[in-house]
């Protein structure tokens, strides 16, 4: 591996939660390397701690332990407004549930991170205008989220992790709440888009199916990463 095209890195990572008394190392020593423009699908059972681990990757939470390097710059020094920062510029996150704001249109929903990156505001609407075609929903611009299907949500959901143009994405069971077929459309929406556009993407996931696009496959247990498999060429 190319140290000059790791993305972010963690070493010695630990997560600890406490309820009263018990402490409960989600996890405890994970280490990792993801490279610029590689898909890695993330395994585990549930509760083995992949939502916690993403959360550190995208500078949401921060660690007990260890280091977060993000491009040389460590994320777990970082004082609170500069992760905002980081994350607002460099970070596009996908979830389960979609996570729109259902008060606001497609279009609304879709241009918030450019508004909080400061995006000039005649610059805007083309890029929104652009990013829901690209995830084919042009014509859908003035609905509501619970106007549209499920997949529609995630495709929306997808054009507002990506409209920043952040180098990191992360997607929390992105087809977790949709059928066998719709999940699969959203997973190439969600992998072509990020390949074209060279960025890492971070996919956690139950299902092998979706493992099987990936570059690598790391499997989360007992608070460590373990490697399934590599590919070259995804
Ligand atoms: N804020 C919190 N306070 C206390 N415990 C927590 C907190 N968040 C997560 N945990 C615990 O940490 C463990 C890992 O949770 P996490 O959500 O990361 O798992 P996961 O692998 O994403 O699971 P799933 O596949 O069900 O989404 C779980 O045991 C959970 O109960
Ligand atoms: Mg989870």
């Amino acid at each position: 591996m190319n140290d000059d095209d790791i993305l972010i890195s963690t070493r010695e990572l630990r997560r600890v939660y406490r309820e009263g008394a018990r402490v409960h190392a989600v996890l405890s020593d994970v280490n990792l390397d993801i490279r610029a423009g590689e898909c890695v699908a993330l395994l585990g059972r549930s509760g083995s701690g992949k939502s916690t681990l993403l959360n550190l990757l995208g500078g949401i939470d921060r660690p007990d332990h260890g280091s977060i390097v993000f491009d040389g710059k460590p994320l777990h020094a970082l004082p609170e407004r500069d992760l905002t920062l980081f994350r607002r510029a460099h970070v596009g996150f996908v979830y389960q549930f979609f996570n729109l704001i259902p008060t606001l249109t497609v279009a609304e929903n879709v241009r918030l991170p450019l508004e909080l990156n400061g995006v000039k505001a005649d610059a805007i609407g083309p890029r929104v205008v652009q990013e829901l075609e690209r995830v084919s929903l042009g014509d859908r611009q003035q609905a509501f989220p619970d106007q549209l299907s499920g997949g529609e949500q995630q495709r929306v959901a997808i054009a507002r992790a990506l409209i920043h143009r952040p180098r990191l994405v992360l997607a929390d069971e992105p087809t977790g709440n949709l059928d066998a077929e719709t999940g699969q459309q959203i997973l190439d929406v969600l992998t072509d888009l990020s390949r074209q556009q060279g960025r890492a993407l971070i996919i956690v996931t139950h299902s092998l199916a979706v493992a099987e696009i990936a570059n690598r496959i790391l499997t989360l247990s007992d608070g460590r990463l373990t490697t399934a498999g590599t590919r070259i060429a995804w």
